[in-house]
């Protein structure tokens, strides 16, 4: 990650010092970066797990957990009130009260728990287990947010002149629907902004600007772009746009002349998965761009899924990062 752009947003986090679980303990990254985030008071490690396994860990690989609180689901006075309270969310589709209290004794649950009660700020997760179990634990514990229809994902590409934009949906959703797509706008939109503290100048990205082409792919895009303005009438969006028009001003004056957004977009809302997904890695290998996340978004509040191949300071890059979401 960029040097400059994640100690500032180490700085700006252990202003807040949250408290932040990690469901998947069980590792040694872990350990060390909760011992990082606590030591640097960039935030208020806790680790959820098993206790002595965690304890046995850390004495393997000879790391002092010192003060830093483990969270064991069986032994929490919480676990019966997180129980009923998945029975009570899934119970319409057919979860038992006993399917869901073993579900909550699980980290990737109880962690999720701790958030929607407040007893943490952010849960972070996914350096051992997969995407889709992580977010399907967000998902069913603290849901997604109000006004908001799906999870989605965004990355912050860090340029080489050290310009940020904001890339979405790389991640999750393969082939959002208009509604799906303008909410992903949104929700990215609010989270460049709360993280960089830029404002964002949204583009609703197709391969036709403002009707130079004719397909029901570019009409997904120009009624997304409708239902942000509707949803969200202070934010700077337009579209449907091409990707010079976005972010070269000559080009950008050419063809949406008098657009609040055209040259100087910094949050780019691709269609769909393919585009998106292809659009970060060229930018990254192309441009030497680097790329920050993938973060969750479109939640109520901050749980992350981290890639498995992460290291310990993407870790603690991420809790930062996450922190400024919540
Ligand atoms: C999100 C994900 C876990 C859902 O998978 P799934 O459980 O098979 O999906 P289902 O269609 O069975 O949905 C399960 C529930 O989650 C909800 N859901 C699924 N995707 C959702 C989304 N993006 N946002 C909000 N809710 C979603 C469904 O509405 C459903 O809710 P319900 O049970 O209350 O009706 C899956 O799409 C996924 O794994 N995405 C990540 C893809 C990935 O691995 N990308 C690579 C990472 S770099």
């Amino acid at each position: 990650m960029s040097q400059s752009f994640t100690n500032s947003m180490r700085e700006k986090a252990s202003k807040l010092s949250l408290k932040v679980a990690f469901a998947d303990s069980e590792d040694i990254r872990t350990l060390k970066s909760a011992i990082i985030l606590k030591e640097q008071g960039i935030a208020k490690p806790i680790l959820v797990g098993n206790e002595a396994k965690i304890k046995e860990l850390a004495e393997k690989e000879n790391v002092s957990l010192k003060e830093i609180e483990i969270v064991e689901p069986e032994k929490s006075e919480h676990l019966e009130k997180f129980a009923n309270m998945l029975y009570e969310k899934r119970k319409s589709k057919g979860m038992t009260e006993s399917e869901a209290l073993a579900i909550v004794k699980t980290p990737l649950y109880f962690a999720g728990f701790m958030l929607e009660t407040d007893l943490v700020k952010v849960a972070i997760a996914g350096n051992v287990s997969a995407t889709g179990d992580v977010i399907r634990a967000s998902i069913f514990t603290v849901g997604v947010a109000a006004g908001i229809s799906i999870v989605s994902s965004y990355f912050i590409m860090v340029l080489q002149d050290g310009r940020k934009i904001c890339f979405a949906d790389c991640a999750v959703n393969p082939d959002p629907t208009e509604e799906q797509l303008a909410d992903i706008a949104i929700s990215s939109a609010r989270n460049f902004a709360s993280v960089t503290g830029e404002e964002a100048r949204v583009a609703m990205l197709s391969f036709s600007t403002k009707g130079s082409a004719n397909h029901p792919d570019v009409d997904k895009v120009v009624a997304a772009t409708k239902i942000v303005q509707e949803k969200a009438p202070d934010l700077l969006v337009d579209g449907e746009m091409q990707a010079d028009a976005a972010l070269v001003a000559s080009i950008g004056e050419r063809k949406c002349k008098g657009s609040p957004v055209a040259g100087k977009a910094n949050v780019l809302i691709f269609p769909d998965l393919n585009s998106a997904n292809i659009g970060y890695k060229l930018t990254e290998r192309l441009a030497g761009a680097e790329a920050v996340g993938p973060f969750v978004q479109g939640l109520k509040k901050p749980y992350c899924d981290l890639s498995r191949g992460c290291s310990v300071d993407d870790m603690v890059n991420v809790a930062a990062i996450c922190s400024l979401m919540a």
